[in-house]
Parts: C-alpha cells; structure tokens; sequence
C-alpha cells in the first residue's frame, strides 16, 4: 500500500530549511519563557516589536518572540528565498507550475503603471481599459442615465457568482458601507441552495434590477444554475428577450460562454487567467464594488493595495509587514503544533472578512503536495476561522483562554469609527485591548487568590486562572477606508504567498476541490434513477435511495 499523507506526517511537523534545526532548539527554550516575563524585562518591547505602513500600524510584540525568535525566522525566509519568489511573482514568471500561468494580481492595482509583462505582453493597456470600461458603466448606472426595460432607473444590483466571484466584492461592499450610493442596494446570490435566490429577489422589481454574473470560468454549476433561474424570473416579467441586454452584464474570462448565455460581449468585463479567482476581487470581479461606491473611491482601493504591494517589494524583511506576519504563523504553525488561526475584526463593517480569508488561505495553502509534486511531511496552512471579535468574546472565546489549544489571533480594529456614537466606539476599543491583554498575560493563581479573597485551599481557584502566553497581533486602521482596506487586503494575500514559499507549496491551484465537483455530477443524474443506486459506498448508496425515495417518490 503507498504511503498515505498520515503516515508521512513528520513526527514534529518541521520544515526542512537547514535554519529548522535551529528553530527547534530554540523553540525548546522558548517552552518555558512567559510573554508576561518578556514584557517584564524590556520596556521597549513594544515598540521594538512594532511596524507602521501608512494608516496601518502592526503591534506584533504580544508574540513568544524574542530578538532572536526573529533573527532565525528571518534566516528561514532567507532560505527559503521569499525575495526571489517575490520578484518572480512581481515579474509575471508563470509561478503557478501546475496550471502554467503568472499570478499577477498586483498588476490589477500597479497604479505606477510600470510595464507588467506576461508572455512578453505588457498587460498594463489591458487593465486600465478595463477600469476605464467599468467606470464609465458605473458613472451610467449611478447617475441614472442607464434605464431599464421600463424606463426607470436601476435601484439595485444583484451579484451572482460564488468563492472568489462572491467573496471578496461581498466583503469589500459590505466594508465600505459608508460610501455607498444611496439609491443603489448591492445584492450577492452565491448558494445553489434555492432559498438564497428565491430570497434575494424576492422584494426585489426586474424592472429596476442589474445582474452582474460573475464567473471566471462561465461554467461554474452554482453560479450559472442561479443566473439562468434569474433570467428566467426576468423575463417572467421583462417578456421580451431584447431586454436582457440592459439587466444582464457579465464578468469572466470566458468570451463564448458569455455570448451563449444571451450577454451583449459590450457589457461583458473581461478578466484574464492571471488572476486568481481568490485574488480577483481587484479585475472586473470588483464590478459590483465599482458600483456600490463609485470609481474613485474603487480607485483608492486599488492604491492602498498598491501601497502595501510596493511595501512588500522594497522594505527590507525584518521591517516587512506580510513577512513578519507570514513568519509568526509559521512559527505557530511548525514549532509548536498550532493548527488554526483566528481572524477577529472588531469592526462591524469588516464581520465578512473571516470567510473572505478563509477562501483566500485555505484555499492557496490548504495543500499536501509541494510545488514538485511530492507529499510533504510538515503541515502547511493552517485552519482559518473567526468572527467579529466582540460577539466572539459571548461565544467562543473561553476557549481561546483557557483551552487546551495555542490558537493565534490577529485582531483587527478600526482607531476611528464612521459613526458617532463615541460611548460605543470606547466600549469596542476597551474590550480590544483587555482582551489582547488577557490573552498574553494570563491571570497568575496568586493574583486570583489575591482578586477573590479566597483561602489557598479553595477548590475553585484553579477554574479562574488564565495561564495566558496566547499569542495574537493587533492590526490598527486609522479609519477603515477604501485606501486601508486595500492594504489590509493585500497585506493578508502577501503573507499567505510568503508562507507558501516557505512551505514549497504552489499556493495558485485549487486541485482540492475538483473530486467533490466531478462526484456530484456523478451523482446529480442518480437522484433520479428509476432503480436503486448501487454504484457507490454502501453509505453514499443509502443516502442517495433515501434522497430517492424520500424526495422523488
Ligand atoms: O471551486 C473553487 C473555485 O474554482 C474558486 O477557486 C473560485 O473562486 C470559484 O470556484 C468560482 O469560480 P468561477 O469564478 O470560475 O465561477
């Protein structure tokens, strides 16, 4: 029998880099050694352990780091040599081996519009013609001078389009609220579960309604099943298959399938196999984006990412943002077995973020096999979760406390709020920082025997101790705008390529999800069957003539 990725599995999980043997003694010292204690010791901590880019400061100092924590990781970046795969990505080399293709998202958002070249092509005319494209109809659909079938104008536009077609403009809409344009509602339809439809469209008037179908492949089943139950629900009222043309644009890369679905090629925005569907919320998947809140304000996004991508690029490594971050998981990651990772926004407008992150780490780095082809014995991207942190603090975070797991976190917070409900703002902030707090410094048995007034004997000490030494970072945004959350964006996509690097991954295929796509069109025409289904597992049998049975009697 061939060795399975379990029985592979190195028994400590380290990585190869010859600076690994090293990390792992030094991750033995570090066993022992309180954050509590570190601050203790060095008043600069803080500051040492700190970086600002722009209107986006990093406190990474609530890490189990020391000067020399760093110093070995930075080697490990070194060996790894993230500069070289950097230029790499930058250059348009085609990094994403299995798929042949360059990965250049950044060039969505090269506002110095140096030449970024794939196949000897400057893409650069490409992507501003896009953007051009997507304002222009934007300024249309905004001012009100695009009508629909009726005459009116439109009142709202409905996304429809799943993972990286969903994801990112949904949370980058729903982040950027405040800017909105008051008379246009955005709407994303991304499940092929029927109640999402059925509910989005439910108040809504296809007289006064755009569809933006956005798919990268233009085959995707979720995606093209909802906008065929949309054009069918539109012309239920629309009569007319001339009127299309006015609700119906598209977002793909695909030409044909566009045109075959009934879409003027006019009003398709084309995007190109560069791009990540994970990293496309950049291209003309940001349409929606576009029209939420405008060309311009799509335009700082775009520079703020800008800013963190020439960041990235130039800065030394050791004063690197997504480096530092990148590293700190893996010190998490590989040294001390950590298997997930927290995402905790205390902004409301960022709650999307979670799930947006999730999709764009776990779905790079989600990975058993190495860029060559051969199944590594070391873990690779961890678990990404999380929520908003404060709603989190009455949920799930007993656990992050005083659970058996070492979970990382990164919280993320917004220093000033668009509204102006200062008391509120105060509270969110405060509990931030107890929280951060508590986590590193934990609460000592004295200080709790102390804090109850209890005798040393008492049994119930014990439950109300926090052994703290939980690392997180916290991520500061001056105010969450266009601008800060193109660098916030950009700066987690840079991280996660700087981790792949390191654990030798292609992090721009997404083979992990084919299996499940390739059985369920197996499995969609049995649901029908005349006769029981025995083609399967006995389970996925059964579940299948239950289905049968149950559903199709
Ligand atoms: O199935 C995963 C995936 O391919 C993602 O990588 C992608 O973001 C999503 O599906 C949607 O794909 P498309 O934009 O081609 O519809």
């Amino acid at each position: 029998m061939p060795l399975s990725v379990e029985t592979f599995r190195g028994e400590t999980g380290a990585l190869h880099w010859p600076v690994c043997r090293v990390l792992q003694a030094h991750r033995m010292q570090m066993a022992t050694t309180h954050m509590r204690d570190l601050f203790a010791a060095d008043p600069a901590r803080a500051e040492r352990f700190s970086l600002q880019v722009g209107d986006v400061l990093l406190d990474y100092s609530k890490n189990r780091i020391t000067d020399e924590t760093m110093a070995l990781l930075l080697r490990l970046a070194e060996e790894a040599d993230v500069a070289g795969w950097r230029e790499r990505m930058f250059g348009g080399e085609k990094i994403n081996n299995t798929e042949n293709r360059a990965v250049l998202h950044v060039a969505l958002r090269n506002r110095s519009n140096q030449p970024a070249i794939v196949d000897g092509e400057d893409v650069m005319p490409k992507v501003n013609a896009v953007i051009e494209k997507m304002g222009a109809f934007a300024k249309q659909v905004r001012s009100g001078e695009w009508r629909g079938y009726s005459g009116e104008r439109i009142t709202d536009v409905v996304n429809i389009g799943i993972g990286g077609s969903d994801l990112g403009p949904q949370m980058a809409v729903q982040a950027l609220m405040p800017y909105r344009h008051p008379q246009l509602k955005a709407h994303f339809i991304s499940n092929i579960d029927g109640a999402h439809v059925k509910e989005a469209l439910e108040s809504l008037n296809p007289a006064t309604t755009l569809f933006i179908v956005a798919s990268k492949t233009f085959t995707t089943q979720e995606t093209m099943t909802n906008a065929h139950y949309a054009r069918t629900w539109f012309l239920a009222q629309a009569q007319d298959e001339r009127h299309i043309v006015g609700h119906f644009v598209a977002v793909s890369t695909n030409r044909e399938a566009v045109t075959a679905f009934g879409i003027d090629p006019a009003n398709m925005f084309e995007f190109w196999d560069w791009v990540g569907g994970r990293y496309s919320l950049w291209s003309a998947i940001g349409l929606s984006i576009v029209l939420a809140v405008g060309v311009e304000r799509f335009d700082e996004l775009l520079d703020g990412a800008h800013a963190m991508d020439e960041h990235f690029r130039h800065a030394p490594l050791d004063r690197n943002m997504p480096v530092i971050l990148a590293l700190l998981g893996v010190w998490y990651n590989n040294f001390f077995g950590a298997e997930s990772h927290a995402i905790l926004p205390y902004d409301h407008a960022l709650r999307s973020l979670p799930a947006y992150l999730q999709q764009a780490d776990m779905e790079s780095n989600g990975k058993s096999v190495d860029r060559d082809g051969k199944v590594v014995d070391y873990d690779t991207g961890p678990i990404i979760w999380g929520a908003t942190g404060i709603n989190g603090q009455h949920a799930f975070y007993q656990l992050l406390h005083q659970g058996t797991r070492l979970i990382p976190a990164d919280f993320i917070v917004s220093v000033e709020p668009h509204d102006d409900l200062q008391e509120h703002h105060d509270i969110l902030i405060a509990n931030v920082l107890a929280q951060t707090e508590a986590l590193m410094r934990g609460r000592t048995r004295e200080e709790t025997q102390l804090e109850m007034g209890s005798p040393q004997t008492s049994p119930f000490v014990q439950h109300k101790v926090f052994d703290g030494n939980h690392p997180s970072n916290a991520i500061l945004l001056q105010t969450l705008t266009p601008h800060t959350l193109g660098m916030l964006i950009a700066l987690y996509e840079h991280k996660i390529f700087v981790q792949g690097v390191i654990w030798n991954l292609n992090s721009y295929d997404q083979w992990g999800v084919e299996l499940g796509k390739q059985l369920a069109s197996r499995i969609l025409p049995e649901l029908h069957a005349d006769a029981p289904v025995d083609s399967h597992d006995a389970s996925t049998n059964a579940l299948i003539n239950h289905y049968r049975r149950m559903n199709h009697p």
